[in-house]
C-alpha cells in the first residue's frame, strides 16, 4: 500500500510559525515521524509540501494509479480552494483531511472547510498526532475501498 501526504501552504516554516498554535516540530520531523510509522504499519509514503494550488492540484491528479490514498492538510486552501476540492472528488482516491490545529475552535472563518465534503474524514487539532492518526485512516479507508481505478 502506498499513501501520499500532502503538505499546503506555509507548513514549510513549521517549527518557527505561530508556535503557540501549530507547535514546535518541523515539516522534516513530521515527515520523519509519517516514514517511522509506515515503516512500521508495513507501508510506503511519500510527503510532499508545495505552497501552490496547481502544484497541489497537479500532485493530486498524478496521485492516480500511484497510490492507494492521500493524508491531506491543505492549509489555507482548506477554507476557500473549490479548485482543491474539485481535485480531490475527481481522482476518486480516499483523502483524509488533516490539521494539526483544532480549525473548529478558532475564527469563524477556519471552521469550514471546502474539502472535508468530499474527504473520506478529517482529523483536527491534534499536533502532529493529527497526521500519524490520519496515516493510519488512510490505511483503513483504503483497505476497505475497491480502488476505483
Ligand atoms: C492548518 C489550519 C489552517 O486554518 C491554517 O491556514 C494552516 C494550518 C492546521 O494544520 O492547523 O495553515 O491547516
Amino acid at each position: 500500500m502506498r499513501v501520499l501526504v500532502l503538505h499546503g501552504p506555509n507548513l514549510n516554516l513549521l517549527g518557527t510559525r505561530e508556535t503557540a498554535i501549530y507547535g514546535t516540530a518541523s515539516l522534516e520531523d513530521i515527515d520523519a515521524r509519517l516514514k517511522a510509522l509506515a515503516a512500521e504499519l508495513g507501508i510506503e509514503v511519500e510527503c510532499f509540501q508545495s505552497n501552490s494550488e496547481s502544484v497541489l492540484i497537479e500532485h493530486l491528479h498524478a496521485a492516480r494509479g500511484r497510490f492507494d490514498a492521500v493524508v491531506f492538510n491543505p492549509a489555507a486552501f482548506t477554507h476557500y480552494s473549490i479548485a482543491l476540492r474539485d481535485a480531490v472528488a475527481a481522482v476518486g482516491l480516499p483523502v483524509v483531511e488533516v490539521h494539526l490545529s483544532n480549525i473548529h475552535a478558532r475564527e469563524d472563518f477556519r471552521r469550514r472547510s471546502v474539502i472535508a465534503p468530499v474527504a473520506a474524514g478529517q482529523i483536527s487539532g491534534f499536533g502532529v498526532d493529527s497526521y500519524l492518526l490520519g496515516l493510519r485512516a488512510a490505511v483503513a479507508v483504503a483497505a476497505r475501498e475497491v480502488p476505483s481505478r
